[in-house]
């Protein structure tokens, strides 16, 4: 029986996340107790979301003085959300809050007081007029620079910082998800509304903070989609009942114990995310390989070389029976080759294992794309 970090090699908050599946925010619903009851079926929860200030508390009880929305409501955001953590304390969940503020030292002061055992989730995702008026929600998506100088706000606190955005807020997502990135942000929790998973890829392409897919995910097949299109975890809010959440937690572990890569994506030319170099093979012919790499600003030269240097004394470094000499070079097992198939029962490699050591060369492929090329080096 394999344990959590072996089957998904999942850590948030230095912590093992025991499944991918989750819950997002609901003001006024998505509370300790809410998650308790649910916890058996779940990796990791956001509560809240919580006013921190006296503008979003003023806008959270006007919002509820009109009728049409449930807000957390409380004199002290402090003593609030310490029941809160307490109450989850035991629970192997990981904890997230997400918190609206409408200053960088809001936030500063509430990590301050709270410390470093919950993930701080900043809503830049709420669109009720009395939030954005108050400076929070969907006005950092409009002002980036402001939602930069929160993240780094946090990040000086020592905190994990998940921002929680809408796509197609921002007039360019993408841009928006290099900024939080380059600023020390660790989550990037997507509501892809009315988006598919190809706008996940698109940001998916560009940054490699850690991913949460959410919106509508309601059965296996949704969920898979944004798996194979870059998200590391989803997250549910309106359907994150016990039914829902224990078929989407068992489906992705068998499908894990199954698979060896639970998130693997599709072939770079069937629509996949950049981690799909992993199956990538030598740029010798004219393919989508070509113009993915240009795309990123890599030349083929730094491709071939962060490939070889990553399966050096792996076993994906063997293979001559196969197209390029090495199965570094080898397609994704989804795709029929006998050659390779042939290699790896020679070498006692499992299809399983095969998948394995694919997903960590793409870890490595990622990390040198993103960490380790130097701008000199890029064409
Ligand atoms: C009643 C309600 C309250 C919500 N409150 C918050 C919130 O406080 N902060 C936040 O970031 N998102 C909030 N959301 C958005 C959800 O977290 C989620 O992004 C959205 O509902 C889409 O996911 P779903 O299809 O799984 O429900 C709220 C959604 C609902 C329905
Ligand atoms: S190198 Fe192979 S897997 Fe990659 S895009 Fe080209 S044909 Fe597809
Ligand atoms: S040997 Fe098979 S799996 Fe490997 S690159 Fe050639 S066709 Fe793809």
């Amino acid at each position: 029986m394999m344990d959590a970090f072996e089957r998904f090699g999942l850590l948030i908050n230095d912590r093992v996340v025991r499944t991918p599946v989750g819950i997002a925010s609901m003001a006024g619903i998505v509370d300790a107790s809410y998650v308790l009851e649910r916890a058996g079926h779940i990796g990791f929860a956001f509560i809240g979301g919580y006013s921190i200030d006296k503008k979003t508390m003023d806008a959270a009880q006007a919002m509820t003085d009109q009728g049409d929305r449930k807000e957390f409501l409380y004199n002290d955001p402090v003593e609030e959300l310490t029941t809160q953590i307490e109450k989850m304390a035991k629970s192997t969940v990981i904890q997230g809050v997400n918190l609206r503020g409408s200053s960088p030292e809001a936030f500063r002061t509430i990590a301050g007081a709270l410390g470093e055992t919950v993930v701080y989730e900043i809503d830049a995702h709420c669109r009720q007029p009395a939030m954005v008026a108050a400076g929070c929600g969907e006005h950092y998506l409009k002002k980036p620079d402001e939602l930069v100088a929160v993240v780094r706000a946090l990040k000086k606190q020592g905190v994990t910082v998940s921002v929680k955005i809408r796509a197609g807020v921002a007039a360019d997502d993408r841009m928006v998800a290099q900024k939080l990135w380059h600023a020390g942000a660790d989550i990037l929790h997507i509501d892809l509304m009315d988006f598919g998973p190809a706008k996940l890829r698109q940001i998916r392409n560009i940054c490699p903070l850690m991913l949460i897919a959410n919106n509508s995910i309601t059965g296996f097949d949704k969920m898979k989609d944004m798996l194979s299109h870059g998200a590391d975890l989803v997250s549910l809010a309106r359907q994150s009942d016990v039914r829902t959440l224990s078929g989407l937690d068992a489906a992705i572990t068998r499908f894990a114990d199954g698979a060896g890569w639970y998130n693997a994506p599709k072939q770079l030319c069937r629509g996949g995310d950049i981690r799909a170099l992993t199956f990538c093979c030598m740029p010798v012919k004219e393919c989508p390989l070509q113009p993915a790499l240009a795309r990123m600003g890599i030349s083929k030269e730094t491709y071939m070389r962060l490939k070889r240097e990553a399966v050096k004394g792996t076993p994906l470094e063997s293979g001559h029976q196969t197209c390029f000499g090495s199965l570094a070079w080898c397609c994704k097992i989804s795709s029929p080759c006998m050659f390779r198939d042939m290699t790896l029962k020679q070498m006692g490699l499992s299809q399983k294992e095969y998948m394995r050591l694919k997903r960590e060369l793409s870890d490595t492929l990622m990390n040198g794309v993103f960490h380790d090329v130097p701008s000199d080096e890029r064409s």
